[in-house]
């Protein structure tokens, strides 16, 4: 017989009358993480991000190629608060503007519309009203580096010499005998300037070739994107996440790149005048004045995690720049405790007083987190404690689609690769293409995502791994996500509590304390994962309470005591206790 399995708690009164009010946990050594004190939190701190890539997420007419109608027909799914909702607070739609999809939408060449593929400003705005009915929340990508080779301003820009649109771009003579201006690499392979035989000039661009480097110097491209910006902001969007941002400034007397050895590509230069200027700092801080002209909304950056000061750098004096800004390194990391540990005792301390930190493990650049975390070891059990981590660690949480029904990467023969970068480094890199497969519904034809061809192939695992069976499965990946998520809404101290270390567990475990102070005495959840193929078994003295084990990732288990003298995990898993 099956234990009994955890308790779901209806609302929020429910779930405090089993916390036992009590006192602040004072006994651990080090206090890592205070949150800043706001009378009234913004909303993002407690919020959790789920992003859409639009391509994949729902067709709706059978163009194989998913569309605003479609995500519309899955509002409920996102959030109604019933059973069946997943329950997250904000979407973050990746480029939904119109675009050639050289770089699938992150190449734009029209700030303030809509790509047909994916419906028009008035399925937009529709959108938009039942997000909000329901609570939830709509973030736009912004693309500020760089726009399409498409868009209007850089058409203009490369008829001659006098446009008066010619400066928005980085425009530069080559040097003597045909070679380039300077030595810059793009980060998707060759160099970063493009002979233009219209312009009969160089011009700069990051990524790729379509997509030409604005010159965030000329004021009147700030003043044109800035437009931009409240175009959206008028018509009641959230936030923006916000592209590339430390490439928006850059050396514009084009001084090479100071070489560095033994490493491949991009990485084989110093990336000294190419990105990270101070400029992109002032950019920033121009944009946070202009948003806070608007209630309530969320600027939440990407930035290389080797920009100097990393990352974080971008939240300035941490009320003067961005409000959240991804980090990268557990995106990028294996699994393993120490990685998990450092990132909480060393990163995330340090982010400025005021600043908050993002917690993300995918997105539509990475291959998905549960082939990178599974590898060598059981990768659904590293999937379940790898939910329980993102869903309980200090900061705000974004979830990358079908990450909660255990979606893979999808394995692509070449003729199925759609993103140019993918197909370059094919097949020596993983690529991106394999994180972007359309959405698992159901275990209907194409995975209940189109009636048409998709655009990218239906992973074949989608009979097994889909929202409609693991929704009724108490004990699936899905289920586990859902009350996490649940569990998530009605705790402070998970949404803002303070956070510790618990020393004293074996070197392949992580436990972490939240608390927070209620109106009913101090909430206090204790964390702990073991990230080894073996069980565990230890005791964590520091610890002076019992507790109960409110969620085990183990499918298996049920609630239970804990107790600090014994605290025993099986391989892979993790307990979210209820200290009492
Ligand atoms: C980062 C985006 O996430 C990625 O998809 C895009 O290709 C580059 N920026 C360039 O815009």
């Amino acid at each position: 017989m099956l234990p009994r399995p955890f308790p779901r708690f209806a609302d929020v009164s429910a779930y405090f009358r089993c916390l036992n009010s009590g006192t602040r946990f004072a006994t651990v050594q080090h206090k890592m993480f205070e949150p800043p004190h706001h009378p009234t939190p913004p909303w993002w701190q407690s919020a959790v991000f789920y992003q859409i890539y639009p391509w994949s997420f729902q067709d709706s007419n059978g163009d194989g190629i998913g569309d605003l109608r479609g995500i519309q027909s899955r509002l409920d799914y996102l959030r109604d608060g019933t059973t069946a909702s997943l329950g997250v607070d904000a979407i973050w739609l990746s480029p939904i503007y119109p675009s050639p999809m050289r770089d699938f939408g992150y190449d734009v060449s029209d700030y303030c519309n809509i790509d047909p593929r994916f419906g028009t400003l008035t399925d937009f705005d529709e959108l938009l009203r039942e997000a909000h009915r329901r609570g939830l929340r709509v973030i736009m990508d912004l693309v500020l580096n760089h726009t399409s080779d498409q868009h209007d301003w850089f058409r203009e820009s490369r008829t001659s010499h006098n446009s008066s649109r010619r400066q928005w771009y980085c425009w530069a003579d080559g040097k003597a005998f045909g070679r380039r201006p300077n030595n810059w690499n793009a980060r998707f392979g060759g160099s970063s300037w493009t002979w233009d035989p219209q312009a009969r000039q160089y011009y700069l661009h990051s990524f790729l070739k379509e997509q030409p480097d604005l010159n965030w110097q000329h004021p009147p491209v700030r003043k044109a994107m800035w437009d931009v910006v409240r175009f959206w902001l008028d018509r009641g969007v959230d936030g923006f996440r916000l592209d590339a941002i430390n490439w928006l400034g850059k050396d514009m007397r084009w001084p090479d790149n100071p070489f560095r050895f033994g490493l491949r590509g991009y990485t084989r230069q110093h990336h000294l005048y190419d990105r990270d200027q101070a400029i992109a700092h002032e950019i920033m801080g121009e944009l946070r004045q202009l948003v806070s002209a608007y209630p309530d909304v969320a600027l939440i950056g990407e930035a290389a995690a080797d920009t100097p000061g990393g990352p974080a750098s971008f939240y300035g004096h941490g009320d003067d720049e961005l409000h959240l800004v991804f980090d990268f390194r557990l995106m990028k990391s294996p699994w393993r405790a120490d990685s998990f540990r450092r990132f909480l005792s060393d990163h995330v301390p340090a982010i400025p007083k005021g600043g908050w930190p993002t917690i993300v493990f995918s997105n539509h650049d990475q291959p998905r987190h549960i082939d990178r975390y599974g590898t060598g070891g059981d990768a659904q059990a590293r999937a379940r404690a790898a939910a329980l981590l993102l869903l309980t660690m200090p900061g705000t949480p974004f979830l990358y689609y079908g990450e909660e029904v255990g979606m893979r990467n999808g394995r692509l023969r070449y003729r199925d690769l759609r993103d140019p970068y993918t197909k370059r480094f094919w097949p020596f890199r993983p690529g991106r293409d394999p994180a972007r497969t359309p959405m698992q519904w159901d275990a209907s034809s194409h995975a209940g995502f189109t009636a048409g061809r998709p655009w990218l192939p239906v992973s074949p695992d989608f009979s097994q791994l889909n929202v409609a069976r693991e929704a009724v499965d108490p004990r699936s990946l899905w289920s586990l996500y859902r009350s996490l998520l649940q569990l998530r809404r009605m705790s402070p101290a998970l949404c803002r509590g303070e956070y510790r270390l618990i020393d004293g567990c074996p070197d392949d475990c992580l436990v972490y304390l939240r608390e927070a102070r209620t109106d009913q005495g101090w909430e206090r959840i204790l964390v702990a994962v073991n990230f080894a193929e073996l069980a565990c078994e230890f005791s964590l003295p520091t610890v002076p309470s019992q507790g109960r084990v409110l969620v085990s990732t183990d499918p298996l288990a049920g609630e239970a005591l804990w107790d600090p003298r014994h605290t025993h995990l099986g391989p892979n898993e993790g307990q979210l206790v209820r200290l009492i």
